[in-house]
Parts: C-alpha cells; sequence; structure tokens
C-alpha cells in the first residue's frame, strides 16, 4: 500500500475508535434515561448508539475493500453517571462537535494525500455530522426547556420522531450488512 494511503488507513482506524467509543457512550446514556423512566429518551439513545456502531462498521468496509489492516480496537469505559438530566444530552453535543472535527480532519488528510477514493468517502459523514450536531443541538433545547416535566420531552421525541430517519440509500455500505 503506498505511503499515502497507509497514513490515511491508520487515521481511519483511529476513526473506528472513536465511532465505537460513542456507540458505548450513548449505550450508557440510554440505560441512565432508562434507569429515570424515561424511556423516550432512553430509545432515542439506544438508536444512536446502533448508529455509531454502523459507522464503524462502514468504516471497517472501507479499509476492507481497500485492502488496508483493520484493527478493532478497545474501548475505554464512558462515563455512566450525570448530575441532571440534560446532561447527557450537552456531553452527547460536545462528542457529536468533536467527531465533526475529526470527519472534516480525514476529509482534509484525504484530499492533502490525493486519496479521491477517500475522500469521497468520506463525504457522507459529513452531511451525516451536520445532521447529528442538528439533532443534538434540537434535543438539547427542548430537554432544558423541559427541565421542571421531562414527560414535555418525551413527548416533543414521539411527536416528532426525533432520530427516527428511515433507511439512507446514499450511506457506504458496512461490514457485515449482508
Ligand atoms: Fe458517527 Fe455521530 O459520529
Amino acid at each position: 500500500m503506498a505511503q499515502d494511503k497507509k497514513s490515511f488507513a491508520e487515521a481511519l482506524n483511529a476513526q473506528i475508535a472513536n465511532e465505537f467509543a460513542a456507540s458505548q457512550s450513548y449505550v450508557s446514556m440510554a440505560v441512565y434515561y432508562d434507569g429515570e423512566t424515561l424511556p423516550r429518551l432512553a430509545a432515542f439513545f439506544y438508536r444512536q448508539a446502533l448508529e455509531e456502531r454502523e459507522h464503524a462498521m462502514m468504516m471497517t468496509q472501507f479499509l476492507l475493500d481497500t485492502g488496508a489492516p483493520v484493527e478493532i480496537p478497545g474501548v475505554a469505559a464512558p462515563q455512566t453517571s450525570f448530575e441532571d438530566a440534560s446532561a447527557p444530552v450537552r456531553l452527547a453535543l460536545a462528542q457529536e462537535q468533536k467527531v465533526s472535527d475529526d470527519i472534516f480532519a480525514l476529509v482534509k488528510l484525504a484530499r492533502e494525500v490525493g486519496d479521491y477514493g477517500a475522500e469521497q468517502f468520506m463525504q457522507w459523514f459529513v452531511k451525516e455530522q451536520v445532521e447529528e450536531v442538528a439533532l443534538m443541538g434540537d434535543l438539547l433545547k427542548a430537554v432544558e426547556r423541559s427541565k421542571e416535566n421531562l414527560l414535555l420531552v418525551e413527548e416533543y421525541i414521539s411527536r416528532e420522531g426525533l432520530g427516527q430517519e428511515g433507511d439512507d440509500a446514499t450511506a457506504p455500505p458496512a461490514a457485515g450488512g449482508g
């Protein structure tokens, strides 16, 4: 493998670890809300956890498709206790903003090393991050508005179908996806 492609593959392997870490973090948030008997918030984060795992598997498939080594990473334990019901969403928004920076850095690297296949692959994640930052921003406003009565945010998630967009035909294939 050419040196340039190798540096992108190494960076993408590091991002796979970030995606699995985000998935674990969302499971932790979902469990917190489940424990607080807030089932819509719990379901929202269980879904987000699956999405993040799917992102990791898309990146895995790209590495497989391009003949690059894949390192399935260990993941550090996520935060599991939260000071109040809006804390997980605040953390989720910060996490998504950080992932956006990571994704933009990967696009920049792909461009710098002239790996156009990698650059094209990353474009879907750019769009996805814009959507996820917006989604977490909306949810944070809703949770903070509903501080005195969290059932309002539960109703909002349910009514708006928050985070329940259907299959995206433009999404890259994921490893194990059939
Ligand atoms: Fe896959 Fe929202 O980061």
